[in-house]
């Protein structure tokens, strides 16, 4: 699959990335306003561009710890048996947990880790992603913020892979086989 040639069609800007986000942290900071109890859970590795963005834009306190799902392997196919391959850091018991995911696709990663999360009874428990993939869900499920909508095409850059490569695009770009 690697070894096949393919382009990169930018898809969505780094501006107009840059741009949602400003509005995106601001109804996270209403929702969380007067919590000093936060913390943001990016999933990785996908996720830890748009979480770097998205925390320095939030004029919260906060803390930040990541947990590792596997999902793609290096293929372009979920495989729906989600394992956690690192777990948080700290106890998130009574704290307000916000978790931060590149794209929801089948649903089947962000419906594990919530449910995950939520048995070591958070306070309150959000989730945001940049990308939404809703023709492809598998699990009904939403996150309570979506940065973009897109269609079923698969996308790299912006912390997002293919194979591992291509998470330094400063844009999300769609993958052409050629
Ligand atoms: P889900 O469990 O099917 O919702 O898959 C979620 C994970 O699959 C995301 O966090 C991504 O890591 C990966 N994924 C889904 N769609 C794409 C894509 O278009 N490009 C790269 N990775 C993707």
């Amino acid at each position: 699959m690697t070894d096949r040639r393919y382009v990169i069609d930018e898809m969505i800007s780094a501006k107009s990335i840059a741009a949602r986000i400003e509005d995106l942290c601001k109804e996270i900071q209403k929702e969380f306003k007067g919590t000093d109890k936060l913390v943001v859970v990016g999933l990785l590795r996908g996720s830890f561009v748009f979480i770097a963005d998205l925390v320095r834009e939030l004029d919260l306190p906060i803390e930040v710890d990541f947990l590792e799902a596997s999902s793609y392997g290096d293929g372009m196919e979920s495989s729906r048996e989600v394992r956690i391959l690192k777990d948080l850091r700290g106890a998130i018991e009574g704290r307000d947990v916000l978790v931060v995911e590149d794209i929801v696709d089948t649903g089947h990663t962000l419906h594990h880790v919530t449910a995950l999360l939520k048995s070591r009874e958070p306070g309150r428990l959000k989730s945001i992603a940049l990308l939404d993939k809703p023709s492809r869900r598998e699990v009904d499920l939403k996150a309570d913020w979506t940065g973009f909508e897109i269609p079923d095409e698969f996308v790299v850059g912006y912390g997002i892979d293919f194979a591992q490569r291509n998470r330094n695009l400063p844009f999300i770009g769609k993958v052409r086989f050629v």
